[in-house]
């Protein structure tokens, strides 16, 4: 028996002018909405901590190689944010509310803000080399879990990915492991 694919456009279009204002969410959407904004909410404290935590490392480096380390903290801090705004575009497309709420960030975000005494190069490196490795396999449970579910969200996640290894990358190149 062949699986045959049968397109009901009939009523996919019937559907499609019941609650017009949610705008690209339709019936067919294929998961629990609001769980998703919630993971993509602690996604976005998640990005800010991390852009904190590499801001701060960037203008507290000293060092020998301080020039390098912190250009290379300051590049990653700009694509953190951006990742938290990819993130809060997303939270907005499916109807809810992008939450920056600076009250309840590290309690959400999976990674820590770490400030490491005296600008310490190595153990720098160390704690965002840590943070990337945890925010990879996090997001990676996180596309797995969205599976074909919500096909958007997992190609901004898989993009958020790629970036983060290539972060964990650059930091242990410059870590010399
Ligand atoms: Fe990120
Ligand atoms: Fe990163």
């Amino acid at each position: 028996m062949t699986d045959e694919f049968v397109l009901d456009v009939n009523r996919i279009r019937a559907e499609a002018r019941q609650k017009m204002e949610a705008g690209p969410v339709t019936d067919t959407y294929g998961t629990d909405r609001e769980r998703v904004i919630g993971i993509l909410n602690d996604v976005i404290a998640t990005e800010v901590v991390c852009w904190l935590r590499y801001t701060r490392h960037a203008i507290s480096a000293s060092g020998i190689d301080r020039a390098q380390v912190s250009a290379e903290f300051t590049e990653h801090a700009a694509e953190e944010m951006q990742h938290a705004v990819r993130a809060a575009e997303r939270v907005s497309q499916l109807g809810g509310d992008p939450d920056f709420d600076p009250a309840t960030l590290t309690r959400r975000a999976h990674t820590d803000y770490t400030t490491p005494p005296d600008g310490e190069l190595k153990t720098m490196l160390e704690n965002n080399l840590l943070a990337e490795r945890i925010v990879i396999s996090t997001y990676q449970e996180i596309i797995r879990w969205l599976g074909d579910s919500d096909p958007t969200t997992r190609r901004l996640m898989e993009s958020i990915l790629e970036e983060e290894e290539e972060h964990a990358d650059d930091l242990v190149d410059l870590l010399g492991v």
